[in-house]
């Protein structure tokens, strides 16, 4: 029988909330999966079907915002779970292609953008009476206001501590999807990072497209950035560890690079996306700042703690980019030796310059160049994690392994490391790191961690 694709208008007892993308998308999703449970909504059991599923999507890069689409058909032809769900939309696809998903996909019930889902609730009042509901509205802070308290219960957990993007590089489309860079008051994110703490975080990863622009008033009134508020959440008891996430060379000051030499809680580990190694094309690209600058700023980085681990972005195939530009970017690789990496294939966004640039690379030749660079930068990871065999340092223990007795967690170099011990979630368990793989390390239980 061919299942009915009408939205279904029963109010949803359970919710699944399936998000893509960044790990503010991660955030977004437990603010609403937090939202549905305060309605009353419970979150379904693993393999159970959900009456209500909120596809929390992604539109960096193509790929990702397809794949919205394809879930979409899934769902409502019963190849995801048996009942066709109640279906809502929401993240960056939801903001930029809002009403074309409507016309697309007569099976969503509810359009719902990154700044305007605390209204959830409201739309699903309507979309149970058999309405179509889009809300794309971009308040930004009066979100987070209307936000209930964090019940997250886990050793490590995301704070939004800004969003949005004024940088506009020429092939991203953050900048029209998540909007003008706000930073979150002070005060509030105190509050929300003592209500974690209070649920069982001991990591807390501060996150915002562009975190370190963040800026707020203290309570004594001065005007602080990142550093400040870094400073000030070292201070809670039971936090552990901080680390934040994602930073702009630009907004890199003096303060936060000091703070990795003076914050024990703030651990060795940067993610600083660069996108490419050459000049002309980070001009193009519209990042104002050159290979040589985003170098420096590295060594001041390692300079204040030696050990850093150094994470990036890259971007190949950028319209116009010739081998021997591309070769810049592998020089940096070179140059860098980072503990880990992230790099695609230029994308082009549908509203961004770039898209319409001259020049735009063959797909195979992208595909050469990613594969290219990707061995350098699988190279240097595991390089990094053997160079740890030996060390002794605090894993933070996240999750449960696939063997009895195996523990998931997490090195302050942010490497996966497991053991196999006694232990509870949330432990800090000093570990010797025996051994190591491309992409985890294994550990063995000591009584003292070194580092
Ligand atoms: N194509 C490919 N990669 C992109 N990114 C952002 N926009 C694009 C695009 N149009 C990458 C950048 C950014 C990361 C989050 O995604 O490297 O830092
Ligand atoms: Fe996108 Fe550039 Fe802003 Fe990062 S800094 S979100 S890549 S526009």
């Amino acid at each position: 029988m061919k299942p009915d694709t009408t939205p279904a208008q029963n109010r949803p007892k359970t919710y699944r909330v399936k998000s893509f993308g960044c790990q503010m998308n991660v955030y977004d999703g437990e603010r609403m999966a937090e939202l549905l449970a305060e309605k009353g909504i419970t979150e379904a059991p693993e393999g159970e079907d959900a009456d209500l599923v909120v596809l929390n999507t992604c539109h960096i890069r193509e790929k990702a915002a397809e794949k919205i689409y394809s879930d979409i058909g899934r769902l409502t032809k019963g190849k995801i779970q048996k009942k066709v769900p109640m279906i809502a939309v929401a993240g960056c696809v939801a903001q930029a292609e809002g009403e074309e998903i409507m016309k697309r996909a007569p099976a969503v019930s509810m359009v719902v953008g990154p700044q305007a889902y605390h209204r959830l609730p409201d739309m699903l009042d309507k979309a149970v009476q058999g309405e179509r509901v889009t809300d794309t509205d971009m308040p930004a802070i009066a979100k987070f206001n209307a936000l209930p308290q964090r019940k997250r219960r886990t050793p490590s957990a995301f704070l939004t501590v800004q969003e949005g993007c004024d940088k506009f590089c020429t092939y991203c489309v953050v900048p029209y999807t998540r909007g003008a860079e706000i930073s979150r008051p002070y005060n509030d994110l105190l509050d929300e990072a003592r209500k974690l703490i209070e649920a069982g975080a001991r990591e807390i990863t501060l996150l915002g497209q562009n975190v370190n622009a963040w800026s707020g008033e203290n309570e004594t009134g001065r005007t602080v950035g990142l550093a400040g508020l870094i400073h000030s959440l070292a201070r809670l008891d039971g936090l552990e560890r901080i680390r934040y996430t994602t930073s702009h060379p630009n907004d890199m000051d003096d303060a936060l690079i000091a703070a990795h030499g003076e914050v024990a809680k703030l651990m060795p580990y940067l993610h600083l996306p660069v996108q490419a190694g050459n000049d002309r094309v980070l001009k193009a690209m519209n990042r104002s700042h050159t290979a040589q600058s985003y170098l420096r700023l590295l060594e001041r980085f390692r300079e204040a703690r030696p050990d850093i681990a150094l994470s990036g972005d890259f971007i190949v195939g950028f319209p116009g980019e010739t081998e021997a530009e591309f070769e810049d970017t592998l020089s940096l690789v070179d140059e860098v030796r980072y503990a880990q990496a992230y790099s695609f294939k230029y994308s082009p966004r549908p509203g961004t310059p770039a898209a319409t640039m001259d020049n735009q690379i063959a797909k195979e030749v992208m595909e050469d160049r990613l594969q290219r660079l990707q061995d350098r930068l699988n190279r240097d990871q595991l390089a990094f994690n053997q160079a740890s065999v030996g060390k002794t340092c605090d894993v933070l223990v996240e999750r449960k392994g696939k063997h009895e007795g195996q523990w998931l967690g997490k090195s302050p170099w942010l490497q996966s490391v497991w053991f196999e011990d006694e232990a509870q979630l949330g432990d800090l368990v000093a570990v010797e790191l025996a051994e190591a793989g491309p992409n985890s390390l294994r550990g063995v239980v000591r009584e003292v961690a070194t580092v």
